[in-house]
């Protein structure tokens, strides 16, 4: 049986723990909000919406298609916003030249959006062929997929697929690539996706490609990188009493915000061999509470929020 694929325009886009996250962040009128991954802007209308005509939403997207359907869908709200092409990564000056400070909340939904997976072209999917891309910024002058599978080392790609892709099979799979790129480099989606098909034994229900290519992504994207710098920064942007949700859907994600946000929690980051407190260190948010997760609702609708992990904080007033 042929399964029947929608087109594009027909995806339907679900936005990840939505009311959880409006009712963690605490949204009122008037607020002045930052979403850092705008992607299908389901997320921004939904706290525009929430924030009203008096509030004001600054939306950053990596993706500059992505943002364009973004800008069509928050007009539609009626209020105030400005979307910015960038990496948040850079939100320090992304910050400083949109004149984004004293936030009363901030958002990050980490990872990709149904639409990159779903456009072909882009190269994120081992379901339908495409160039071996994977970059969501495709302007930017940065390897792509492609480079990373024809040009690492064996073991450099099986450590990516270990770590990133939590890959049982990733010395075979690696193995396999370096010997099938000799006579002919990755250039398509389904060509490496088949490679790794072909070098795995069947097993469980996701297909045999798909902790690979979440490894690629995540390299190719630096997305590690960019969730470590955005994160002190952004709680720097928020003013006292202001809250910053993050939804993580990758267990090495998760624990950079876990420990990002303990660490901006505490009051002394010394090393427990010194006996008194040297550092200095002042807390910056409250101690957050533990991640929350979807419902088994929202999981039964839409089966990709199953990994979801939120986490939320909350700016403290600076001690006198
Ligand atoms: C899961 S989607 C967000 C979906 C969105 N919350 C919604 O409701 O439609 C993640 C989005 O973040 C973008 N993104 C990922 N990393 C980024 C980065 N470093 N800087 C800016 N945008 C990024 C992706 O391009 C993607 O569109």
């Amino acid at each position: 049986m042929v399964k029947e694929v929608p087109a594009l325009h027909e995806l339907k886009h679900y936005s990840v723990m939505c009311e959880e996250v409006l009712e963690h962040l605490d949204l009122q009128p008037g607020n002045r909000v930052l979403d850092c991954t705008v992607g299908g802007a389901g997320h921004s209308s939904a706290m525009l919406n929430r924030i009203g005509a008096d509030g004001f939403l600054w939306g950053i997207e990596r993706d500059p298609r992505t943002l364009e359907r973004a800008r069509k869908r928050l007009e539609e709200t009626g209020h105030p916003f400005q979307l910015i092409h960038g990496n948040f990564a850079e939100l320090e000056q992304l910050a400083e030249q949109s004149g984004i400070v004293a936030l009363d909340a901030v958002l990050l939904d980490l990872g990709t959006s149904i639409f990159q997976l779903r456009e072909a072209e882009r190269g994120f999917s081992f379901m339908e062929d495409g160039p071996l891309d994977m970059r969501m910024n495709p302007d930017e002058d940065e390897p792509s997929a492609a480079d990373v599978v024809n040009t690492w080392s064996e073991t450099d790609l099986r450590d990516l697929f270990r770590t990133l892709g939590e890959e049982k099979f990733a010395g075979r799979i690696a193995r396999v690539i370096v010997e099938k790129r000799r006579r002919e480099p990755f250039t398509r989606t389904v060509q490496l996706a088949d490679t790794i098909a072909g070098a795995v034994p069947k097993r469980d229900k996701i297909h045999p490609a798909t902790r690979v290519f979440q490894a690629l992504r995540i390299a190719v994207n630096d997305e590690l990188g960019a969730l470590e710098r955005v994160l002190p920064v952004a709680v720097n942007l928020l003013k006292p009493g202001g809250r910053i949700a993050v939804i993580a859907f990758h267990s090495l994600e998760d624990r950079i915000v876990k420990q990002t946000l303990r660490t901006m929690s505490v009051d002394c980051i010394c090393p427990p061999r010194l006996p008194i407190c040297a550092c200095q260190h002042e807390p910056l948010i409250a101690r957050p509470g533990k991640a929350l997760f979807p419902s088994d609702k929202e999981v039964s609708e839409n089966s990709p929020s199953r990994s979801a992990r939120l986490r939320v904080a909350r700016r403290l007033s600076p001690s006198v």
